[in-house]
């Protein structure tokens, strides 16, 4: 058990944001198919990244880590090779599913497996629109859980249109990624807009996509032509705890170093805003596609507000800290459209109800998909369980920090995206 204590003043100062955990991913993915070195700085050392390197270094790839910075040497779009052995995606389902993407096109097999988290998250939304490629996918039982197989593939990999039933930045960057390989292009249609750092960061290496509404078309290529160095800006997904903790704890006033601003990350800026709080958006800058900035936070009181609809992809793992936030709001906060939560690390919808009712009794419930938080109700001293989820880990600590502490019964699970996320918190 790993207890926090009640932080009784507000957070002061500067604090640095570790690397953006879709961007780092997609880093070392796209780096490993060009044929040139990339220096990624920033990147995110955090173990679902690793669990990319790992597979990415299976499948040819020279990745070395240099002091902060992690340096690539590819082996060209069409220099993949067959791994000798099963590949592990860890707990991270971006790997599994980007990659599932990239070798469903390739004349090779490859078998996967991921923890036990993994195992049970659902992976047909992915081998779908793979098999309309002409890709041949296996997975255990009608779910299609893991492990999963992938067979060579045939020779005529088609490019499709397809229109997906999620928004699902995952789920698109596979589709994206085989539409390299296929016949001829290929169009995804996301219901709502969800992270494009896969689209920004092809762009960025040489490949031809276009856009028209939630319509992005991929055609095909022989080559991607990689930049020299890569920036990685800080995760909005990390610095959304500090944003939420100065905002609710009195006297805070903080600045938060370079985070990335994506419009479509940026979604818990706007829902906070709305909400009362005090963020400035200071020194905009852009990097290879991707703008970044510093934040600037200081206390405030916050209402409840109703969302749903296309925000929620633009702040889907950020709901375990706003429904932190919102329970310290004053008034009722009414977040629709939450279904997604049910199939990430954990049924995070089920975590938020059961684990924060701990801690602010009667304050969260669900109904169908929508997550109501009455704000204001009193906050108690709790034991908690974070499911193995980083985010209901880092989330459950801020609450007990805002609140009365908080005893969670893993703090390892942070290693997932936030490695040293308790020295901040402590320091
Ligand atoms: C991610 C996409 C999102 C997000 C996940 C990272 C990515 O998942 O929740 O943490 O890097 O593409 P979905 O694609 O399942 O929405």
């Amino acid at each position: 058990m790993k207890k926090i204590f009640p932080l009784n003043h507000g957070l002061r100062g500067a604090i640095e944001i570790p690397g953006d955990k879709s961007i780092s991913h997609r880093s070392i993915i796209l780096s490993s198919l060009g044929d040139t070195a990339v220096e990624v700085s920033n990147f995110l050392a955090g173990a679902d990244c690793l669990s990319t390197v790992s597979c990415m270094k299976a499948l040819g790839a020279e990745i070395k880590q240099s002091g902060e910075k992690f340096l690539i040497k590819g082996c060209g779009l069409h220099g993949l090779h067959e791994p000798e052995n099963i590949l592990d995606a860890g707990n991270s389902g971006t790997t599994l599913r980007l990659l599932m993407g990239l070798l469903a096109p390739q004349k090779f097999l490859t078998t996967f497996t991921g923890d036990d988290s993994l195992r049970r998250r659902p992976m047909a939304r992915v081998i779908t629109p793979l098999a309309k490629m002409g890709a041949s996918i296996f997975g255990r039982n009608s779910n299609k859980n893991l492990p999963i197989t992938i067979l060579p593939a045939e020779k005529n990999f088609r490019g499709i249109t397809y229109e997906m039933p999620v928004a699902s930045a995952q789920v698109k960057s596979a589709i994206l990624l085989a539409g390299l390989f296929a016949e001829s292009p290929t169009t995804v249609i996301e219901p709502a807009p969800s992270r494009d750092h896969t689209e920004k960061m092809l762009a960025a290496f040489g490949a031809r996509l276009e856009k028209e509404g939630n319509a992005i078309k991929i055609f095909p290529t022989k080559k991607l032509t990689a930049p020299e160095k890569i920036s990685v800006p800080g995760d909005i997904s990390s610095a959304a705890y500090w944003i939420v903790l100065a905002t609710i704890l009195d006297g805070s006033n903080i600045i938060l170093e370079n985070v990335g601003v994506n419009e479509t990350r940026a979604g818990i800026l706007d829902v906070l805003k709305d909400m009362g709080a005090k963020i400035e958006i200071l020194n905009e800058r852009t990097s290879g596609g991707e703008r970044s900035a510093d934040l600037k936070v200081v206390s405030s009181k916050l209402h409840g507000v109703e969302f749903g609809g296309a925000t929620i992809p633009r702040l889907i793992d950020e709901i375990p800290a706003l429904a932190v936030a919102a329970a310290f709001a004053e008034g009722t906060t009414i977040i629709r459209d939450v279904a997604e939560l049910r199939v990430k690390e954990t049924d995070r919808l089920a975590a938020i109800v059961e684990e924060f009712n701990k801690i602010s009794p009667d304050t969260f419930q669900a109904t169908g998909d929508t997550l109501i938080i009455h704000g204001g109700r009193e906050k108690f001293f709790a034991e908690c369980k974070t499911r193995a989820d980083h985010r209901m880990a880092m989330s459950l600590a801020i609450f007990g920090a805002a609140g009365e502490g908080v005893a969670i019964d893993d703090e390892a699970c942070v290693k997932i995206s936030y490695p040293n996320f308790f020295d901040t918190l402590t320091c």
